[in-house]
């Protein structure tokens, strides 16, 4: 398996992964009923918050936390919710690619991860 090199990597490595996050009863629910995302949108600012993680560019201009916290406010994410979450991106990963990108990729995935679930269900200022 190689490892992620380019854009049309991050693409496969996004569309996956929501493919199979939408198959998860919990997340589906979340993403679909509760935030009801507007996937043609998400999926190009997913591939650029990627693409400016992974590869150092200034692509992505978003607001995650407020994204996050808004749908806490909708719908109380739990611990085990970003779990979930990790166990599939990881999962993804696994199958599709390997090498240095991927593992920066899990553990941006992690960092991430932790300091959302933080700033959400904690509501800890970081
Ligand atoms: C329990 C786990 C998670 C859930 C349920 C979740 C759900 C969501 C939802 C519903 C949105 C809003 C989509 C929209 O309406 O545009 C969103 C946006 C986003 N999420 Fe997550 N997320 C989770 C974890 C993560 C993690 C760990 C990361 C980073 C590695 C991440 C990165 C992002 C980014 C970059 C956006 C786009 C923000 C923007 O467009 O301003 N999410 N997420």
């Amino acid at each position: 398996m190689e490892d992620i090199k380019n854009r049309a990597d991050i693409k496969t490595m996004v569309d996956s992964f929501y493919n199979e996050v939408r198959k998860n009863e919990r997340l589906h629910f979340l993403f679909d009923e509760t935030a009801k995302v507007n996937w043609p949108e998400h999926l190009p600012r997913m591939y650029d918050f990627w693409e400016s993680i992974l590869f150092d560019k200034a692509l992505f201009s978003g607001n995650p936390m407020q994204k996050h916290q808004k749908l806490h406010s909708m719908q109380a994410l739990k611990p085990e919710d970003f779990e979930i979450w990790l166990s599939i991106f990881n999962k993804n990963l696994d199958t599709l690619f390997e090498g240095p990108i991927v593992e920066k990729a899990r553990q941006r995935a992690e960092s991430i991860a932790t300091i959302t679930k933080i700033k959400t269900i904690y509501n800890k200022p970081f």
